[in-house]
């Protein structure tokens, strides 16, 4: 069977971003049934709703690439008990124009790593409230990881074994929920 496609959004810009690289480590566990590709959302415009009529070009090449894909997977930091602005950019420009919602109906998993004991739970609830609004179907449970520096290993495997197992798990049910997703809509559009 051909390998889902999936989008892969990081809620970081920074160089050396601990969740860039944990974003990579789940996209390996889930390489039997994904192909990831990384969306780079650090050259989207700050939104503004005088350009929904005329979309800027790196605007119409993240939404195709979010159109593109049969499940995306958001890995985030928290910036102050939130999403960082970055991410939030590309959420709305993702949700806008009205009715070209890039959101609706795809298959989303959110996690996310901090170095603080709470790994990123109030980012990932706010994304989460965001996304339910927006239609998303999200994967259940929580997925907070606390950044340890062997989470990811000088190879970009999870190298926690614990952490390694967890996300494992969270991957395989993604790849399900998308998967029958994905047969769903097929049936749809069949009948
Ligand atoms: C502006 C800012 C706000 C932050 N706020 C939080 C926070 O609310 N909770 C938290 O756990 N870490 C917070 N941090 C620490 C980040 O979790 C940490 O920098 C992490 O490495 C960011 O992930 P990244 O390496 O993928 O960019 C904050 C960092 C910055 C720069």
């Amino acid at each position: 069977m051909a390998k889902m496609k999936l989008a892969v959004v990081v809620g970081s810009n920074r160089r050396d971003s601990v969740n860039r690289k944990l974003a990579h480590g789940i996209a390996r566990l889930g390489a039997d049934a994904f192909a990831a590709h990384f969306v780079r959302i650090d050259d989207l415009p700050m939104f503004n709703q005088d350009n929904e009529g005329n979309l800027p070009p790196e605007v119409v090449r993240y939404k195709n690439e979010l159109a593109q894909a049969d499940a995306i997977l958001i890995v985030t930091p928290e910036h102050d008990r939130s999403i960082p602005a970055l991410l939030k950019n590309a959420v709305d420009w993702g949700a806008r124009p009205w009715g070209r919602n890039s959101w609706a109906d795809k298959p989303v998993f959110i996690t996310g790593a901090s170095p603080g004991a709470i790994g990123s739970a109030l980012a990932q609830h706010h994304l989460r409230s965001i996304m339910t609004g927006l239609g998303a179907t999200l994967l259940g449970g929580e997925a907070y990881i606390t950044f340890k520096p062997d989470l990811v290993d000088a190879h970009g495997n999870i190298g926690d074994e614990s952490t390694r197992k967890f996300l494992q798990g969270f991957i395989d049910r993604f790849a399900t929920l998308a998967a029958r997703l994905s047969a769903l809509t097929q049936a749809r559009s069949a009948a």
